[in-house]
């Protein structure tokens, strides 16, 4: 889906015009990846815009840069109002929001530490990112041939932007192939997520999902799925999952900032099935709770003003 073009991106602690948000095309993280970044969401509620853990995303973006040891020149808080004030100057009821932080111009070669260290905060309006079809219907998935990296190759735990190469290989793959999304599995051959989501299955009314130590990214939308699933009364464990549990279960979602809770329907051709009780209960809540509807979960919406 084409990026639409908003009035304002904020760099550096200042607003600028969407068109002047440029960088050198020696930026340092354009050549060597390393940069780390969020995805956000702003939902229209009855108060206003509000965005969705927007500290906890903060926290995981200042995470992400502590294991690349980036020193981000901003604290968490700064950047907390730096996003709901690009949120509200943009005049948007709901949006995806982009945090990112990279390396800017000025040094070359493969020692980060001397570069300047930038921060941007970009908002747009984003819908349903693996389409309105699947988020009602389910998604066709197939699992990879590449695999999940391993956490001492390039650390899972952080949202690093290099590392969605591995990504984008396995996105590319099942695209070609015909399918909307990919699951990547770890190199163990245990399930690790989908290329940009996490992953859970229904197994005989429980819930379960890969511990992040299969390689699967601290999912602020997997965190926010557990607590409304308990709260629902439903068992939710963490276990390493072979493929054949994804053909064989009850149900399979996958979740995340941009893909929300979307249900599977296939996976390598096994039918799933059109989304469960489970899935639908689940996705219900959330799509309510973002929404500010759910009281039980108002801690979660932080409004822009
Ligand atoms: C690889 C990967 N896993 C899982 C997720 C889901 O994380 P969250 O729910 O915090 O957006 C994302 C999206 O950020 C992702 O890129």
């Amino acid at each position: 889906m084409p990026i639409t073009p908003t009035e304002k991106i904020w760099m550096n602690g200042e607003l600028i015009p969407w068109e002047d948000a440029k960088v050198h095309v020696l930026t340092h993280t354009l050549h060597y990846g390393t940069g780390v970044f969020e995805g956000v969401r702003a939902y229209e509620t009855a108060r206003g815009p509000a965005v969705f853990r927007l500290t906890d995303h903060i926290e995981r973006l200042f995470a992400s840069a502590k294991i690349f040891m980036i020193d981000i020149p901003f604290t968490v808080q700064e950047i907390v109002e730096a996003t709901k004030e690009t949120v509200k100057v943009n005049g948007l009821p709901s949006c995806y929001i982009r945090p990112i932080v990279y390396l800017g111009y000025g040094e070359m070669g493969l020692n980060p530490m001397p570069c300047v260290v930038n921060v941007s905060i970009a908002v747009w309006p984003w819908g349903a990112y693996l389409g309105d079809e699947g988020m009602q219907h389910g998604v066709r998935m197939k699992i990879s041939s590449w695999r999940r990296h391993d956490p001492n190759i390039i650390p899972p735990a952080a949202k690093g932007t290099g590392q969605y190469i591995n990504s984008q290989l396995a996105k590319v793959e099942a695209i070609k192939a015909g399918y909307d999304e990919a699951i990547m599995l770890n190199p163990q051959g245990f399930v690790a997520e989908a290329s940009g989501e996490n992953i859970f299955i229904a197994r005989d009314g429980d819930l379960i999902t890969p511990p992040l130590s299969a390689g699967a990214l601290v999912g602020i939308t997997r965190d926010s799925v557990i607590r409304i699933a308990r709260d629902l009364g439903v068992n939710v464990h963490e276990a390493d999952l072979m493929r054949t549990d994804l053909y064989t279960a009850d149900e399979v979602f996958v979740c995340g900032t941009a893909a929300e809770i979307t249900p599977v329907r296939e996976i390598d051709d096994r039918v799933v099935g059109e989304p469960g009780p489970l899935t639908k209960k689940i996705q219900e809540v959330f799509h309510a709770a973002v929404r500010g509807e759910v009281e039980r979960y108002a801690d979660w919406l932080e409004y822009v003003s």
